[in-house]
């Protein structure tokens, strides 16, 4: 059931550790990558309470000697004020450039304490060990760090990859449905843009996914990671290729500020982005009807939204990200071809962007 995957970018490459049971390896992995012996281990108030003391125990009996850091869970912890209390823990623990950050948790320790490590003494190494889906398939991967403004989500970061990516597989036992569900939007994503085998195996595992059976995880996830890896690999700074990755998330990301950050988690936000991008490629992109459908039901059968109420469309439309470079009164969407193959930069009239927002934002 164990699986390894490689992300091969010069010598930042690093190893991806996918199996049940690997929180209590964690001290091993990091001994073999030779880091210093203070680390930083950054959790949250949920995750450190169930996984801290076996991540702490491990360090301890490999020979590091860890400091914990336990921010309040929640997207409020990817600020400022909890970035510079990280660094005053940094140094009160005597951190140097040898030590590193461990992040234990979802997407918002991953990015605090990647963006941490990213900038402290000028960047010191960090491993990130997710106990989300939605950070094990996609967050933990691919080096983008970061926190939020009072402004907006995601305004300072960095890029700085991982020395290793750690998913231990039994942390979904205690991870809420919601939380578990939301996570399966960006699995859905992968099948979509990438990888029309996996979407079928997908929707033929349906069950064995929702009941979060092990083996069936195993693979869902390791496949994800190599979509990514391998996107990664090919465009680390998102100058061209890596864009197909926010398939769904042009009109997400307009979701979850329209309707107030909180309301809908980002993976359900990614599920009604990728019904509407999905009818937008069956008007300008090639991708047939029954296509399209497949992706609803997949979404449906996952028990994600593919539709929303409430929402008022001039609101939405000024959400949209302008930096999707808006042209001549066009905006550009990452768009499928067919169920595999998506393709980034795609022209979309303003009136076809409202024509289809009257079907899926009722
Ligand atoms: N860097 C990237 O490439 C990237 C990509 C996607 C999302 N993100 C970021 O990720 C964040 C969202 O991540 P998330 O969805 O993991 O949210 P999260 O980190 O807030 O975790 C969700 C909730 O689940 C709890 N939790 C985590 N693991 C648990 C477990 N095993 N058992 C019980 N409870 C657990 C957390 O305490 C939290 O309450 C956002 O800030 C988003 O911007 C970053």
């Amino acid at each position: 059931m164990s699986k390894l995957i490689r992300v091969e970018l010069g010598d930042r490459s690093y190893n991806i550790h996918v199996a049940p049971g690997l929180l209590a390896q964690c001290g091993q992995f990091c001994r073999d990558l030779k880091l210093g012996h203070r680390c930083l281990m950054i959790s949250d108030a949920n995750v450190a309470p169930l996984y801290g003391h076996i991540v702490r125990e491990s360090l301890l009996e490999a020979g590091f000697m860890p400091h914990v850091f336990v921010v309040p869970a929640g997207e409020t912890s990817k600020s400022q004020a909890t970035l510079s209390l990280a660094y005053d823990e940094a140094l009160l623990h005597g951190m140097d450039r040898k030590s590193f950050v461990v992040a234990l948790g979802g997407g918002v320790v991953g990015d605090l304490a990647g963006y941490a490590a990213a900038t402290f003494l000028r960047g010191i190494p960090f491993v990130q060990i997710p106990t989300t889906l939605m950070a094990m398939v996609d967050s933990s991967v691919g080096g983008k760090t970061g926190i939020n403004l009072p402004q907006g989500k995601n305004l300072i970061g960095a890029f700085h990859q991982p020395s290793a990516v750690i998913a231990d597989l039994s942390a979904f036992t205690t991870l809420p449905d919601r939380e578990y569900i939301s996570g399966l939007a960006e699995v859905v994503k992968y099948g979509v843009i990438q990888d029309a085998d996996f979407f079928a195996s997908l929707e033929k595992n349906a069950d064995r996914i929702l009941a979060r059976e092990p083996e069936t995880l195993a693979q869902v996830v390791a496949r994800c990671c190599e979509c990514k890896a391998e996107v990664v690999r090919l465009d680390e700074r998102e100058s061209g290729l890596r864009a197909i990755l926010n398939f769904g998330h042009t009109l997400a990301h307009a979701i979850e500020q329209a309707a107030g950050y909180g309301k809908f988690l980002h993976g359900e936000a990614v599920a009604i982005g990728m019904a509407y991008a999905a009818a937008l490629s069956v008007s300008v992109a090639g991708l047939s009807n029954e296509a399209a459908e497949r992706i609803i039901r997949l979404l449906e059968k996952f028990g994600l939204p593919a539709a929303v109420s409430g929402l008022n469309w001039s609101a939405v439309r000024r959400a949209m990200k302008t930096d999707k470079k808006n042209a001549g009164g066009t905006v550009r969407f990452v768009l499928a071809r067919e169920i595999g193959r998506a393709e980034p930069g795609i022209e979309v009239s303003e009136e076809l962007l409202e024509e289809v927002w009257n079907v899926i934002g009722q």
